[in-house]
């Protein structure tokens, strides 16, 4: 089987060595190019890269010489793979489109435009059709806080909720590699995290939304959030609260939770868990220091109802589930669908 040539962008950022890191055994994914701000040009990814991923920097990519972010460096790829800031990623990827490049994305800009998927497979794969007739494709993947939340939201969106709210406790590393100074953090919560409030309830709703007349229409939700920046490295944790009036069933629900895996129609996604909802008991489950290691699953607890009060905690890796694990599984899954 030929390979799939792919090159990636901001590549020394926490997105991108997440990316080096689940790209380099890849079975039928060859990551080809590197590239980071036009500094790095022409270095050597392992001399320049400050490398914080655990594990040495994959042998192959320690000497890989990196390559600017402009259509003339990236043209003889198959997909350019975007980990770029938003500033960044708007100006530098429409440039890519323009030349007739295809961009797999994880920056925000773009993301709630109708006619460009925005990609958390498990949860709206079929979005991907279309782009069945477009020569270049372009595919966003969403928010990290927004990708985990969504997660376990399917069966209770079809419920006759009044209101989902969401708190989500963002950890540093979804700031980015030089996000959040350590004085600002470091035993703090910072209850602010600009643009996120709007962010997630408004990607919630386009990745359950449906396709028409090769569109997204978003599904309406009445979806409220704070989001608050906590000292922890990786992992997002949200506490979601749904208003309903009637007692729902507790066990059906876990057990759908459980059982969701609408990928296993595919074969060949090296990257997607059998179950990506892991439902605890554990009254003190999920935690970051055990649940969020290197997993696209979302892990999901403390499921109750008090109160006219659905209540659970969800958690999941915001690099992995929020970012790289997702473009990564976007791409075998576009593959399965002969998108590629
Ligand atoms: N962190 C998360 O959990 C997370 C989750 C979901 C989505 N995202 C999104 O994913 C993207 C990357 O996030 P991140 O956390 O990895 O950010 P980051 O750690 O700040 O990394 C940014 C990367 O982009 C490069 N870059 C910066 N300016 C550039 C320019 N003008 N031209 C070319 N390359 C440039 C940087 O290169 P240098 O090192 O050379 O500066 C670095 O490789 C962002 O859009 C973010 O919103 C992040």
């Amino acid at each position: 089987m030929d390979k799939i040539k792919v090159s990636l962008l901001g590549a020394t950022g926490m997105v991108g060595q997440k990316m080096v890191r689940l790209l380099a055994d890849h079975p039928y994914i060859d990551l080809v190019k590197l590239s980071a701000s036009d500094s790095r040009t022409g270095k050597e990814y392992g001399r320049t890269v400050n490398w914080i991923e655990q594990g040495p920097i994959p042998e192959r990519y320690r000497n890989m010489r990196m390559v600017s972010s402009t259509p003339e460096d990236q043209k003889d790829v198959d997909y350019v793979l975007s980990a770029l800031p938003p500033e960044a990623a708007e100006g530098v990827e429409v440039e890519l489109i323009k030349n007739g490049i295809n961009v797999i994305s994880n920056a925000s800009p773009f993301r709630m435009s109708k006619d460009i998927p925005l990609l958390n497979p498990e949860l709206n794969f079929e979005h991907l059709k279309i782009l069945e007739e477009r020569d270049t494709k372009y595919v966003k993947n969403p928010n990290c806080t927004s990708a985990i939340m969504a997660m376990p939201l399917g069966e209770i969106l079809d419920m006759p909720y009044k209101r989902i709210s969401i708190v989500s406790m963002q950890a540093i590393s979804g700031a980015g590699y030089s996000g959040l100074p350590y004085m600002s953090i470091d035993d703090n919560i910072i209850p602010y995290i600009h643009g996120e409030e709007e962010k997630i309830p408004a990607e919630i709703s386009k990745m359950y939304g449906s396709v028409r007349d090769n569109n997204i229409v978003n599904r309406k939700t009445r979806i409220n959030v704070t989001s608050v920046r906590v000292p922890v490295k990786i992992g997002h944790m949200g506490i979601i609260n749904v208003e309903l009036d009637e007692e729902p069933d507790l066990e059906k629900l876990k057990e759908k939770m459980k059982n969701f895996a609408p990928l296993k129609r595919f074969s060949g996604l090296y990257s997607a868990p059998p179950h990506p909802i892991i439902v605890h008991e554990e009254e003190d489950r999920p935690q970051n220091a055990l649940d969020t290691f290197n997993g696209m699953e979302v892990h999901v607890g403390r499921i109750s109802y008090r109160d006219g009060i659905l209540r659970m905690v969800v958690l999941g890796n915001n690099l992995v589930r929020g970012a790289a694990g997702i473009t990564v599984l976007t791409m075998e899954t576009m593959k399965q669908m002969n998108l590629i």
